[in-house]
This record gives structure tokens, C-alpha cells and sequence, in this order.
């Protein structure tokens, strides 16, 4: 049997990773600032998070929702502390499309409205209602094609609000990625987020805040909406959840009441999936991962901006972009095969940099150091 070819692959299969490196099958190390498209949260094989996984594997990996788990109350317990919304509801699932699923979903049984807003360049997940909600034609099969989605210009107040007064009453949510990651590294402005959440409460719709790759500390903030000094009704979450262990959920305001069989899963919530969530998250208060992650970010982007091929340097603690000159158009390409450097990109020719929030800054300084000579090779004679 063959795979099913759907991924484009770099040539490397990787065989060791440790903290923000990672070694191929030749010995060849490498520096990661892509985490994994931004799932490596705490670095990579820790070491409390390896333990907490072999122990609770010698106790039991899996049992269903049908029993109590009391990994999950503990989990729930952590995650509204270090996130600071102690009074949210925990549901778990597996993906981050799934977390956007439960999200659209719920939010449609608690309204009981058809209509979605989500805005341009967004990407919420590849399953039916997440990825019609997802601005990117090329995945949205004709089978999810629907009329239940608006899609409005990203960051136009006026947009929104027209939107609100024309279909006021039949919204029932309105999705935003806090920054946007696969859009390109786009953050939400703060004034944005609040009007959202005003006209949410004006016309009684559901506020989603899809904090899949842009949440769990990444942009300095547990929750990157939170720097708008509003609450969301729903944070989506997964990639940096379980640094790697696949665990994702959705968290949920207390005045959306729970309903038995409305959402549900088979996976979602086991207790392995929970005991690398708590290691996580204890990781992340211990090592005060988000202070890093400002610390480091701040680093990376200040550097970056006085580089001056490099353009429009954006993003907050450690998520960021920018957009690479057509000339230059190899450069990720050049820092991993050159440098040993993984980075991540978006489409045309910006380069995401999604590392862990561990990042040392003897890491990011030579991250500087070999983004200037691959600059410099491109731009030599000989190129
Ligand atoms: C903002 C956002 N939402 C949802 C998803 C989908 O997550 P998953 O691939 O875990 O289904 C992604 C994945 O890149 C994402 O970046």
C-alpha cells in the first residue's frame, strides 16, 4: 500500500528532537523555529512531559466518556487557572478542526441561528463547517459548499457592522482567528475584537475565538484575543495543547448551558491526552513560558525589522511574519537545506516563525546571524 499524497515533504526524516532542536537520521542537527507548524509549545521531548506520559501509561492510556476521569476536572481546574478564565466550561476533543466544529456547532444550537461571519484569509480546519468558514477555495469540496457563511474583510469595523445591520437577527456566531496564522501572520486589531464582542451582545450572537495556533501562551498572552480586553464566549484550542500529543478543546462562557449528547467524542479527553495537557500547562506556569515568549518574540522582531530586505515584520511574542522580497523568494528554502533552520511559510513569500516558547535567545541570535548570510548568498554576484 501506498500513502495517500497529499503533503508536498521536505526530503529529511527527522529521528531525535530535543528543546528547539531536532537531528535527521544522519545525525544532521537542526534548529526549529516551526515547531511543527507551532504544536511544539513547551520544546521538544521534555522531559516532565515524557515522564507524565510513560506514568500515566502504566496506569491506563484510554477509557471512554462514559466513566468519570478525573484528569479532566484536574485539567479543567489548571487550564482555567493559567488561562484565567476560571469560570469557562472544558469540553475535549482531538483536532483543532474538531475544536472549531464543537464551537460552530454549539454555538448554533445555543442561538438557534444558520448564519456565520468569518472573515478573509481565515483558516479554521479541514472538516464540513470549519473549512466552509475557511477563505480558501482550493479546500472546500462541493459537498461543504453552503449558503451559512459570510465572509467579511478582515479588521473592517464598518464592514461588520453593516453586516449586523442587515442580518442582525439570523447570526448566530462570528469566527476570528486572534492573529492569523496560515492567513499569513495577520493580528486581529484590539478595536476589532471589542466591536466584534459589542455587536455580539447587541444582537445576541456567539463570539468564537479560534486560538488554535495563535493560543496556549504563543503570542505572550494565554489567548492572543485577550490583548483586546474582552472575552470571547468560546476559545478554540489544540496545536500547542499537548505539545504534540494529539488533544485539542474548546472552552465555554458559563452562560452557555451544556445539553446531554449535544457534542461528544470517543477520544477526546482520554487519560493519556490529559496527562500531556497538565504537563503542558504545568510547564508553561513553571518555566513562565508566555514572559519567554514576549522576551524572546520582542528579540526576533526587533532584530528582524532592522534587516532591510525584510518587510513589514509583524506578529506578537512568538508568532511572527514577514514578507519576502520576489528576489529573495528562496530564502526558507536556503535557511534549511544551508542553515539547518527550520522556519514556516504562507503563502506568497511570507515566513512564519512559530518556535517554541522555550526558545533560548542564543537560539534567536543565531537565527539572526543566519538569516543575514542567506540574505547576503542570494544576493551575491554569483546567485
Ligand atoms: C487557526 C487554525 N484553526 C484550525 C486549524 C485546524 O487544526 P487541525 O489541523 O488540528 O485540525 C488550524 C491548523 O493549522 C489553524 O491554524
Amino acid at each position: 500500500m501506498n500513502l495517500f499524497d497529499v503533503y508536498p515533504i521536505n526530503e529529511i526524516t527527522i529521528s531525535k528532537a530535543k528543546g528547539s532542536y531536532v537531528w535527521d537520521d544522519k545525525g544532521e542537527q537542526y534548529l526549529d523555529l516551526y515547531g511543527g507548524h507551532a504544536v511544539i509549545s513547551i520544546g521538544h521531548t521534555h522531559p516532565h512531559w515524557v515522564k507524565r506520559i510513560e506514568d500515566q501509561l502504566e496506569k491506563i492510556a484510554f477509557y471512554s466518556n462514559s466513566i468519570r476521569i478525573p484528569l479532566q476536572v484536574e485539567l479543567a481546574e489548571k487550564l482555567g487557572k493559567v488561562s484565567g478564565k476560571t469560570d469557562y466550561q472544558l469540553f475535549l476533543c482531538n483536532s483543532g478542526a474538531e475544536a472549531n466544529e464543537n464551537a460552530l456547532k454549539l454555538a448554533s444550537f445555543h442561538t438557534g441561528r444558520k448564519l456565520v461571519i468569518a472573515f478573509s484569509k481565515s483558516f479554521h480546519g479541514r472538516t464540513s463547517l470549519a473549512v466552509s468558514a475557511t477563505d480558501n477555495k482550493n479546500y472546500i469540496a462541493p459537498v461543504n459548499e453552503t449558503d451559512n457563511v459570510i465572509f467579511l474583510p478582515f479588521n473592517d469595523e464598518d464592514a461588520l457592522e453593516a453586516c449586523f445591520e442587515e442580518n442582525g437577527k439570523q447570526i448566530g456566531s462570528v469566527i476570528i482567528e486572534g492573529i492569523q496564522g496560515v492567513g499569513g501572520i495577520n493580528v486581529a486589531d484590539d478595536s476589532f475584537l471589542r466591536k466584534i464582542r459589542s455587536l455580539c451582545d447587541t444582537h445576541g450572537a456567539v463570539y468564537i475565538a479560534d486560538s488554535v495556533q495563535c493560543g496556549y501562551g504563543r503570542s505572550g498572552k494565554f489567548f492572543s484575543h485577550d490583548f483586546a480586553g474582552v472575552n470571547a464566549d468560546i476559545y478554540t484550542m489544540a496545536k500547542g495543547m499537548g505539545n504534540g500529543f494529539p488533544v485539542a478543546g474548546i472552552i465555554v462562557a458559563p452562560h452557555i448551558k451544556p445539553k446531554h449528547f449535544q457534542l461528544g467524542t470517543t477520544f477526546g479527553g482520554n487519560h493519556l491526552a490529559c496527562a500531556a495537557a497538565l504537563a503542558v500547562l504545568e510547564i508553561i506556569e513553571e518555566e513562565k513560558l508566555m514572559g519567554n515568549a514576549v522576551m524572546v518574540g520582542k528579540y526576533l522582531r526587533d532584530h528582524l525589522a532592522t534587516i532591510p530586505q525584510l518587510k513589514n515584520v509583524r506578529g506578537r511574542g512568538l508568532m511572527i511574519g514577514f514578507d519576502v522580497p520576489e528576489h529573495l523568494k528562496d530564502l526558507k528554502k536556503n535557511l534549511l537545506w544551508n542553515q539547518k533552520v527550520f522556519t514556516g511559510e504562507a503563502k506568497p513569500n511570507v515566513i512564519r516563525l512559530l518556535p517554541s516558547l522555550a526558545l533560548k535567545k542564543r537560539d534567536a541570535e543565531q537565527f539572526i546571524d543566519s538569516i543575514k548570510e542567506e540574505i547576503q548568498l542570494l544576493e551575491s554576484p554569483e546567485n
